[in-house]
């Protein structure tokens, strides 16, 4: 198992040599390494068992860092990094050379994020390179939001969680990029599309699917619990499935084991809490989960999407 600590001095040395740490962030907690090091990356792929096609995102302590690993930063996404940055929103920009390739999976638009934790920027302020870190979870599987999570699935592959407590958002980063001068979604996530639109006006929503995604996030299958998760309306899904337990929002019961999301409904607890949610039921007795859609709006549309996902056939 890792140690949990707040040692942020031994964290550095850690990643200098190369070596795998988990870090906080609001979303998820990230398992980091060196991104300007392809052997330090290459680790990442193999303790999350990531198949090399999937690029991951370089976290960094502000836009003026991330301009050293960008050769180009439209007006329009710098808008977004000026109002939402440090916060859930990852920019995909055309990469400098000094990104590897290994980091972009070959695509010449590398990911950028500036995390919106303490701890971890902290820890990026101390380095003189950036962090690669995907979500710190074995491939396909929920995300960890406590340190915790990550012990229980990557504690044998890495030598620290640098321990941040649980992650306030709770949800991946919203995944924005440009194409043909239209600024394109390709992932929902913690940043809402209306705090988007606030900035840069109404979109044109074209969030890439399934069949053949950009990113793996947008894969059919992803985020999903051992389980078997069925959505719909939960009364009748309970007459239909033995042994069930509930994934619930707001206040109606239900006679079952039950996880609620959010006893007010509310959308920013009910993303705070979603994969302890799903974790702890797929940990229960019960055979199946069963749940509904949330509110398709504000945090409520990257849920939605999350449960799709979690919900469709490996
Ligand atoms: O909130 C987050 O974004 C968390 C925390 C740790 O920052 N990270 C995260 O990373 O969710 P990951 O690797 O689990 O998901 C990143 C998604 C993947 O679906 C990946 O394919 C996409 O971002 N991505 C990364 N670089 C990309 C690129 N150059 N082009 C297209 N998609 C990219
Ligand atoms: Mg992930």
């Amino acid at each position: 198992m890792a140690t949990i600590g707040k040692d942020i001095l031994k964290v550095v040395q850690l990643l200098e040599e190369g070596r795998l740490v988990a870090i906080p962030t609001e979303t998820v907690y990230g398992l980091g390494a060196n991104a300007l090091d392809s052997i330090a990356v290459a680790g990442i792929f193999k303790a999350k068992k990531r198949p090399a096609f999937d690029p991951l995102i370089v976290h960094t302590y502000s836009m003026e860092k991330a301009k050293e690993y960008v050769s180009e930063f439209p007006a329009e996404l710098e808008k977004l990094a000026k109002a939402y940055w440090p916060g859930p929103l990852t920019l995909l920009l055309p990469k400098k050379n000094i990104i590897p390739d290994l980091v972009t999976s070959g695509l010449e638009k590398v990911a950028v994020r500036v995390p919106d934790h303490p701890l971890t920027l902290q820890l990026l302020k101390e380095l003189n390179f950036p962090l690669a870190a995907p979500s710190a979870n074995p491939f396909g599987y929920v995300s960890p939001t406590k340190p915790e999570h990550v012990n229980r699935q990557l504690g044998n592959e890495i030598d620290y969680i640098l321990d941040g407590g649980n992650c306030s958002v709770g949800i991946e980063s919203t995944i924005v990029g440009m194409e043909n001068g239209k600024i394109c979604i390709y992932r929902l996530g913690g940043l809402s599309i209306e705090q988007i639109e606030k900035i840069v006006g109404k979109l044109e929503l074209r969030i890439n699917n399934s069949d053949n995604p950009t990113a793996p996030g947008q894969l059919k299958s992803h985020y999903s619990p051992m389980k078997k998760l069925l959505i719909g309306n939960i009364e009748e899904l309970l007459e239909q499935n033995k042994n069930a337990c509930v994934l619930n929002f707001g206040s109606k019961k239900f006679n079952a084991p039950t996880f609620n999301l959010s006893e007010i409904s509310d959308l920013t607890e009910a993303a705070a809490n979603l994969f302890t949610g799903l974790r702890t039921l797929d940990e229960s007795a019960a055979k199946i989960i069963l749940t509904d859609y949330l509110p398709n709006i504000g945090l409520g549309m990257a849920i939605n999407d999350r449960l799709t996902r979690a919900a469709a056939e490996k």
